[in-house]
Parts: structure tokens; sequence; C-alpha cells
């Protein structure tokens, strides 16, 4: 077993160490939504700035920065599902032995995060078939030349937007409560800060939601076009 299959191994048989993996990993992926809703933001730049900013991420590091990323986030992404799952059943196990009303009201809100997390899930493959992989032969052929033109086309379906506007709506559920006890979870919440916390847990999640939604529903209005 190499040193680190171990390392996992420790962190995987105790549930603090669980704990701390679903932290870290959800810590990735949240600094991700910030970047990749910075580089979507160029949409309102216009499709020369956005077509340049798709140019450099499948060009850099001679093509391998792109591979190097995605295989980074699906990493992070297998551990995050696979721990909160592991987790999820210990917890269940725990609770059958010692029924209480806090663990019920913890159930409860763990519960949220599993419906919502399995939405994220769900739409991250649909996003990925829809403007990565690009399985309508109309974006795939835009999708080569005019990066820009692919997302609005993409958007000119209003059953797609609506699928988008609730996936986000769901995901800054699942962000204002994740983030929160990211914090938790480090041992960076003190009851002093944890207000605070709560703030701050609930102003990214709004941050992330607003411009994520805004731009399909921007392309539906027309304020983005070709
Ligand atoms: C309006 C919202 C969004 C837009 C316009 C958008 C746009 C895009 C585009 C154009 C790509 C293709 C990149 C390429 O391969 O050229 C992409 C990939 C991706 N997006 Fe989004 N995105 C949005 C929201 C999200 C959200 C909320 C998530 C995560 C929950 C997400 C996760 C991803 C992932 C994982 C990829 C795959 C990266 C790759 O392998 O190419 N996106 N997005």
């Amino acid at each position: 077993m190499n040193a680190l299959t171990r390392c996992l191994d420790t962190y995987w048989s105790s549930s603090i160490g669980k704990k701390l993996i679903v932290a870290i990993t959800g810590l990735v992926l949240v600094v991700f939504l910030a970047g990749h809703l910075s580089g979507n933001l160029l949409m309102y730049v216009g499709r020369e700035a956005f077509n340049e900013y798709a140019h450099f991420l499948h060009t850099m590091l001679h093509g391998a920065g792109v591979w190097i990323a995605r295989i980074g986030l699906l990493v992070m992404l297998v551990l995050h599902v696979a721990a909160t799952i592991s987790l999820t059943r210990q917890n269940r196990a725990a609770r059958q032995a010692y029924e209480h009303k806090a663990t019920i009201q913890a159930s409860k809100s763990s519960r949220i995060m599993i419906v919502s997390g399995l939405t994220i899930l769900a739409f991250v493959i649909f996003h990925i078939l829809h403007y990565t992989v690009r399985v309508d032969s109309d974006l795939a052929k835009l999708g080569a030349t005019d990066p820009y033109g692919m997302v609005v086309v993409g958007f000119r379906n209003p059953l797609v937007v609506i699928f988008y506007v609730i996936s986000m709506t769901l995901l800054c559920s699942h962000l204002s409560h994740g983030v929160a006890s990211i914090f938790q979870t480090l041992g960076l919440r003190s009851k002093k800060a944890q207000g605070l916390i709560k703030q701050i847990s609930l102003a990214y999640s709004l941050a992330i939601w607003a411009g994520f939604i805004s731009i399909p529903i921007s392309v539906l209005a027309g304020i983005i076009n070709l």
C-alpha cells in the first residue's frame, strides 16, 4: 500500500476523518465555483472576451491544464460524495441505537443536503453533456469555434433555463449549509464567530446563485445575444 492510500485509509476509518474529507473536498469545489462563475461572467463583456478565455482554458500547459483540472475536480467530487454516503450510513446506524430529538433534527438537515447534493450531481452530468461533450450537434459545431455562441444557443430553450434555475437554487441551499459546515469541521466556528460565519455562507451562496442564474435568464431576455 503506498503512502497516499495509507493516508486515505486512516482518514476513512474514522468519522472525523471522513468529515475532514467532505470539508476539504467541499472547499476545493466551492473555490472552483467562484472561478467558474468569474470566467462565465465574461459572457457580459462579449464574444471576443469569452472566446479568448475558453481558448486559454483549452490551451494552457499545451492542453494538459484542462485535463489536470478535470481529473482533480472528478477526484474531489467522487471523494465528497463517497464520504458523505458513508457518513450518512454510519449516522443512520447510530440513530437506530439512540433515538433523540436532536438527532432527528440533524437527520432532517442532512436529508435536505442529500437531496440537493444528488440534484447538483444530476445537473453536473447534464451540464457536461450539454457544454463539454456537446451531445447536441448544433452546439458541437459552435463549440469548436465559438463557445460564446454555443452558450447563447444552449440557453435559448426555456426548459433548459428552468432546469438550470432550479439546480442553481438547490446549489445555493446546499452551499449555504455546506460552507458553514466547512468552518465547523475545520474548527474555525467559535461561538463568537457563529453569526458572522452564517452570514458569510449565506452571502457567498446568494452571490453564486445570482451570478449563475443571471446568464441563462439574460440570454432568454435577449440581454446576452449573438
Ligand atoms: C449559467 C451557469 C453556467 C454556465 C454558463 C457554464 C458554462 C460552462 C461551459 C461553457 C463549460 C464548457 C467548458 C469547455 O469544455 O469548453 C462548462 C463546463 C463545466 N461546468 Fe459549467 N457553467 C455554468 C454553471 C456551472 C455550475 C453551477 C457548475 C457546478 C455545480 C458547473 C460545473 C462545470 C463543470 C464540472 C464543467 C466541466 C469542465 C470541463 O471538463 O470542461 N458549471 N461550464
